[in-house]
């Protein structure tokens, strides 16, 4: 009997090894990811050549990077389902995105938010890589025809772009690139810092106390969130007038699997310091394991290795095919 076995719809996602990953990488993507192992084949990959768009010391990336592929891991990311790589081992990436910086418009690039915030923090440093930025994330995306890029809310303006680029391409040399929807979980798409929760919980935040990293000890966990800025008046409630305690029944929300409102009336009519104990308990419960399972793979280097050069292998035989095609597209001679 004839048996038709339809191929799994595929992902791409990554994170860039520019400091400690925090629980807003956490809640925003790599939960998601987790999640969505089963249904989808999975491309996870370390960008470690988006990293360099800001001044990183080489040890330092080079330390970083191999941490955040552990941390991946450590948060439940399978090796044996998922296909884990570093993205300056598939060099497809940045042949890719010159085709593409090709297709794309200066003006395109001078909207987009990231580009306009990286260069007021970084303003001695404004270099070329950091404007086309979007346009290597466009070719990591479109080299493994993704079907799905689950990230937090602050991506989406690159997806959107990296969407405009393929269907420009598409239309003008023909069917060629699969176009990517953007994944958004229901919780934690955008978790704010506890320390001025008007920003983006960051890795590159000077202030400690303003992030979680997902490999801070319990105590830690919980000592941060008992530092948190809430405000004067004492109701837990979520509203655009108090961007403290919204985040943190928001963190809660995303950890617990319930509804922000879920969350309020849980804590309704009890004392911010309960409530802050609280969250930093579920935090600190789920995060127990990640430190765990990341220890391990610490004294096991050989093991890590051997999963991220398969995956190299294979992504690079996926992207090799992607870019045959698009080689022949745009009328380079094959070889
Ligand atoms: P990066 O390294 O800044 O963040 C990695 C992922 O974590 C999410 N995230 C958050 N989500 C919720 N709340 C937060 N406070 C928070 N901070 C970070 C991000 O949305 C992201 O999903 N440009 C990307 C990396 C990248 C990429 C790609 C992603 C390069 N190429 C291709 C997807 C597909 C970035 O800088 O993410």
């Amino acid at each position: 009997m004839e048996q038709t076995v339809e191929r799994k719809k595929r992902i791409f996602s990554g994170m860039q090894p520019s400091g400690a990953l925090t629980l807003g990488n956490y809640l925003g993507a790599l939960k998601n990811w987790v999640a969505l192992q089963n249904d989808y084949e999975c491309m996870y990959s370390v960008m470690n050549m988006h990293a360099i768009t800001v001044r990183q010391d080489p040890a330092e990336l080079r330390k970083r990077s191999m941490e955040v592929l552990m941390q991946y891991i450590a948060c439940g990311i399978d090796p044996e389902q998922s296909i884990l790589f570093f993205q300056s081992h598939v060099a497809a990436h940045a042949e890719l995105s010159w085709i593409l910086s090709c297709n794309t418009q200066m003006g395109e690039l001078s909207r987009m938010t990231q580009f306009k915030d990286k260069s007021k923090k970084h303003a001695d440093n404004i270099n070329a890589g950091l404007f086309t930025y979007p346009v290597l994330m466009a070719a990591d995306i479109l080299l493994y025809q993704t079907d799905l890029v689950p990230v937090g809310n602050d991506q989406l303006q690159h997806i959107e772009l990296t969407r405009d680029v393929a269907e420009r391409f598409n239309f003008h040399y023909g069917e060629t690139f699969t176009i990517p929807e953007p994944y958004i979980g229901k919780a934690g798409a955008r978790v704010m810092s506890l320390q001025t929760p008007e920003n983006k919980m960051s890795k590159s935040d000077p202030n400690p106390n303003g992030y979680i990293g997902l490999l801070d000890p319990e105590e830690v966990i919980i000592k941060k969130f008992k530092r948190a800025v809430t405000d004067s008046d004492a109701e837990i409630r979520p509203g655009a007038d108090k961007p403290g305690i919204t985040n943190l029944l928001t963190i809660y929300a995303a950890v617990t699997g319930k509804t922000v409102d879920e969350a309020a009336k849980e804590f309704a009519g009890q004392g911010y310091g309960t409530f802050k104990q609280a969250v930093g308990e579920a935090v600190a419960a789920e995060l127990a394991p990640v430190r765990q399972r990341f220890e391990e793979l610490s004294k096991d280097k050989a093991y890590v290795e051997s999963i991220y050069e398969k995956g190299a292998e294979i992504a690079s035989s996926i992207a090799a095919r992607t870019m045959r095609k698009v080689y022949k597209k745009v009328g380079f001679i094959a070889r």
